[in-house]
């Protein structure tokens, strides 16, 4: 490396560990070439030059785990695809300097750029990529993936132009740590080739969260061996007077789970308790106040029978329930759902009101809490953390949940008081079953979340104060899918995931959304090239008057 270019790198780095307030917007001194990258990265500088593969392209690295060797393997694969040269990967990092290369490697790096961070450095040599850990080489890769031309993206070979990417310098690490997507796999089965698709699409906008929502009234979704019936009678619903349903054995899950690890993504699960549980219900009737539901409902909306809290066989259940998922999932967070619980019932059963009494609980909103964080301490004794939705604050929140906020403010606001931590999924920015443009075909009360609107979001709202800001993990965007059938799942996602993508991920500050536009431009050329089936309205309407921003 010249001196010249070492004082700029060194200079960049330095850059890079400043506070994300005080950093400047990305420069870009030579508008020559260009590149367009979403999540927008926090500093890229060109330099002189460009790199121009050759056929005998070579990837060099050395880290042995799953998430760095996936980095090469997906480069590998992609430029192998394009243009017609298999691309060779050497586990070692080269002896001397070598031309024609991409060297990923994990030393000799700066440690401020995180679990996440990585640099990558283009030159008419080759490209090195540089990170502390594993994950942030498969960000580079990701990156570098985004540097050539849309054609990567090609299943296979189409031209015969050379595929290069102009000399440049970038620094980037994430804004948040907690950069999720929710897919609700029970509402409509996704396929588990699907979410293998899926998973590919987060990790390409560097999203490392997949929170799994495997249970809920219309079906239950995961093999649980202590209790067949879940998934013989659970999975399985009428529709159209057929017999609809699905659902992930174990070892589908740890497939999964193995799958997404390779992408540096999280795998939550959610188990929703004491509503939405109707399929388990109607499964084991005895899980509910008065054993009314034996059937797994087809219809949408908020079931009124909920899980029993008087009743010592249904803790039973969910322990049971739970030491199966514990042991499944390697991660430290497990989802127990906890919204949309109505109490009706609770009023008018003879055990929930004694547990009231013998409790010494106020009311049935003291009782969920009660409910609640019995729960959390069974997953405590897994060595597992709880997340709920935000209204497990209802009644008395347990000072070490993790709650999703999505739609009470008062809960968000009032989780941050008490300490708190908080992954933000609020309706108006992050529901991607809405509508992106009106769709008469979408019920009513759907608010439309355009484009812009995600793009505006911010999840350190107003009012949380300086001190407050570390109890925001992140975010999250929620995929329910009573609309959404596998086919359709793309057609949510996309193009909204790029904007929020870059909402967790790039530099705080003051946003330039029509540079934005001009790298979405970009990137749907790379969604055309992978084939997928994004939302086209923003693209087509682009101008157009577009419903006001919500504000936050
Ligand atoms: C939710 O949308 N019911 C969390
Ligand atoms: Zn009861």
């Amino acid at each position: 490396m010249g001196i010249r270019k070492l004082i700029m790198t060194t200079s960049l780095l330095a850059m890079a560990v400043i506070s994300p307030a005080q950093q400047p917007a990305p420069q870009e001194t030579k508008m020559d070439h260009s590149v367009s990258v979403i999540p927008q990265p926090l500093l890229l500088e060109y330099t002189d030059g460009e790199f121009v593969v050759e056929p005998d392209l070579k990837i060099f690295v050395k880290d042995k785990s799953p998430v760095a060797q996936a980095a090469a393997q997906l480069l590998s694969d992609k430029i192998s695809a394009t243009t017609g040269h298999a691309v060779k990967i050497e586990h070692s990092e080269p002896k001397k300097e070598v031309r024609n290369a991409i060297q990923l490697l994990t030393s000799s790096t700066d440690a401020a750029l995180g679990d996440e961070g990585y640099t990558v450095s283009v030159t008419s040599n080759g490209i090195i990529a540089r990170a502390p850990k594993p994950a942030g080489l498969l960000y580079a890769a990701e990156t570098i993936r985004q540097l050539f031309p849309p054609e990567l993206e090609l299943k296979s070979r189409t031209g015969t132009s050379p595929l290069s990417i102009p000399a440049l310098t970038i620094i980037d690490k994430p804004r948040f740590s907690w950069r999720g997507c929710m897919l609700d796999c029970s509402r409509h089965f996704m396929e588990k080739d699907f979410i293998f698709h899926y998973l590919d699409i987060l990790a390409y906008y560097k999203m490392n969260v997949f929170h799994w929502h495997l249970t809920d009234d219309q079906g239950w979704r995961l093999e649980i061996k202590k209790y067949p019936r879940l998934t013989e009678f659970g999975a399985w619903r009428q529709e159209d007077g057929k017999r609809y349903g699905g659902f992930y054995t174990q070892e589908d899950a740890k497939e999964v789970i193995a799958y997404a690890k390779k992408l540096n993504i999280r795998v939550v699960p959610e188990i929703e308790m004491p509503g939405h549980s109707s399929a388990a219900i109607a499964s084991y009737p005895y899980l509910s106040c008065f054993e009314n539901v034996k059937e797994v409902p087809s219809q949408w909306g908020i079931e009124r029978t909920i899980m029993c809290a008087g009743k010592e066989s249904v803790f039973e259940f969910e322990e049971n329930v739970l030491a199966e998922v514990a042991a499944l999932f390697p991660d430290d967070y497990v989802h127990i759902g906890g919204d949309e619980a109505p109490k009706n019932n609770w009023k008018e059963c003879p055990k929930c009101q004694e547990r009231i009494k013998s409790e010494g609980l106020k009311d049935e909103n003291e009782l969920q809490s009660y409910f609640i964080k019995r729960i959390e301490k069974v997953l405590a004794k897994h060595g597992k953390k709880m997340i709920g939705w935000d209204e497990i604050y209802e009644g008395g929140l347990s000072p070490t949940a993790i709650v999703q906020y999505w739609n009470h403010d008062q809960y968000f606001r009032g989780a941050i008081e008490n300490g708190n931590r908080v992954i933000t999924s609020p309706t108006k920015f992050a529901y991607f079953d809405y509508p992106e443009f009106p769709d008469p075909e979408k019920p009513k009360w759907m608010r439309i979340l355009p484009v812009s609107t995600v793009y505006s979001f911010d999840p350190i709202i107003e009012g949380v104060q300086p001190w407050q800001e570390h109890l925001v993990l992140g975010g999250e965007a929620p995929l329910w899918t009573e609309r959404a059938p596998q086919p359709r799942v793309e057609h949510q996602l996309l193009p909204r995931l790029t904007a929020f993508s870059e909402v967790l991920w790039s530099r705080r500050g003051p946003k330039d959304y029509n540079d934005f536009l001009k790298r979405l431009d970009a990137n749907y050329l790379r969604l055309d090239a992978m084939g997928i089936k994004y939302n086209p309205h923003e693209k087509e309407n682009r101008g157009k008057e577009q419903p006001a921003p919500a504000q936050q």
